[in-house]
C-alpha cells in the first residue's frame, strides 16, 4: 500500500496505476461503515484495478471550529484498517497542502444543499463540494463510492456531478448500523455512555413516526420521542421530498424523514423513508 501526503505526490503514485481507479472518500476514524464502502471500491476496482482511499478531515465543510478540532484522528488505526482492506493507495494530506491560503474558488450547489444540515450548517455543502471535485481531479477516478447514510451529501454530489459534467460515477453503499439500530458514525466514539444508551431511540422514533398518516402527525410524533430523552436536542427535524430535498407539507410523492440530533456536542444525523400510498 501506497501512501501520498500531498496532490503531486499522489499524482506521482497514480501516473502508471492500472483503471479502473475508484475512490472511497473519507474523513477517517473508520468504522465498519467505511470498511463496507472499502469492499465494494475493492469489487468495482478489481484485482487489476486501483482502489484510493483519502483521509482528510476537511477544514472548510466545518461551521463550529469545537467540532473539527474534536473530530476523531486515529491515523494509525486507520492505516492499518486501509492495509487488511486490500487498499491501494492511501491520500493523507495536511489542509495546507490541500488549500491556498488565499483560496478563492468555491464550488456552489444553489438547491439541494440548502435544506437540512445545509440550512443547520451553513457552508457545510460548499466545503464538501469543493474538496470532493479536488479529490476527484487529483485522483483521476472513473467511479467514487459514498455512504447513504449521508443521503443529502450523496444527492447534492451526484448533482454536482451531473451538472459539471464531472466523468465520475457515483456509487451509494447502504448504511450500517449497530445491533441497537444506531447509524455507525465516526462521531459515535465521541458519545459518553450515556448519550450513547440513549442515541438509538433516534432511529426508533424516526421509524415508528414514517409509518403514521399526515406530516404534521409524523412530525409531532418524532419529536415526542426523541424529546422525552433531556439528552438528546433536535437541531432539525422535517420531511422532504426524496428528490429535491425541499420541504413538504403534503405526501403526495415519495419522502424522507429526516433529523439531526445533538447529544451535548455530539451531531447525529438519521433518516427514514415515508412510503407513499
Ligand atoms: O462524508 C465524508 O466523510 C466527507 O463529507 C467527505 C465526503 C469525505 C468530504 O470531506
Amino acid at each position: 500500500m501506497k501512501i501520498a501526503d500531498t496532490g503531486s505526490a499522489l499524482r506521482e503514485i497514480l501516473k502508471n496505476a492500472p483503471a479502473p481507479r475508484v475512490l472511497v472518500p473519507t474523513m477517517g476514524a473508520f468504522h465498519p461503515g467505511h470498511l463496507s464502502l472499502m469492499q465494494r471500491a475493492r469489487k468495482i476496482a478489481g484485482p487489476g484495478g486501483t482502489v484510493v482511499v483519502s483521509i482528510f478531515v476537511n477544514p472548510i465543510q466545518f461551521d463550529r471550529a469545537a467540532d473539527l478540532d474534536a473530530y476523531p484522528r486515529p491515523m494509525a488505526s486507520d492505516l492499518a484498517a486501509c492495509e487488511t482492506a486490500g487498499v491501494d493507495v492511501v491520500f493523507a494530506p495536511t489542509a495546507e497542502s490541500m488549500y491556498f491560503p488565499d483560496r478563492s474558488v468555491t464550488v456552489t450547489e444553489t438547491l439541494l444543499s440548502r435544506s437540512l444540515c445545509g440550512a443547520a450548517r451553513p457552508g457545510h455543502f460548499d466545503g464538501v463540494c469543493t474538496v470532493v471535485l479536488k479529490l476527484f481531479l487529483l485522483t483521476g477516478c472513473e467511479s467514487a463510492v459514498f455512504g447513504e447514510k449521508d443521503f443529502q451529501q450523496l444527492a447534492v454530489i451526484r448533482r454536482m456531478v451531473r451538472d459539471l459534467d464531472v466523468p465520475v460515477e457515483i456509487i451509494p453503499c447502504p448504511t450500517l448500523r449497530e445491533a441497537d439500530g444506531l447509524a455507525m458514525s465516526s462521531r459515535n466514539t465521541r458519545l459518553i455512555p450515556e448519550q450513547r444508551a440513549d442515541a438509538p431511540r433516534i432511529r426508533r422514533a424516526l421509524l415508528a413516526a414514517a409509518t403514521l398518516g399526515a406530516p404534521t402527525e409524523i412530525l409531532a410524533a418524532a419529536r415526542a420521542a426523541i424529546e422525552t430523552s433531556p439528552l438528546a436536542r433536535i437541531d432539525y427535524l422535517t420531511i422532504v421530498d426524496a428528490e429535491t430535498l425541499q420541504p413538504v407539507t403534503e405526501l403526495l410523492r415519495p419522502a424522507i424523514l429526516a433529523t439531526a440530533v445533538f447529544y451535548g456536542e455530539v451531531r447525529l444525523i438519521d433518516h427514514a423513508m415515508i412510503a407513499i400510498g
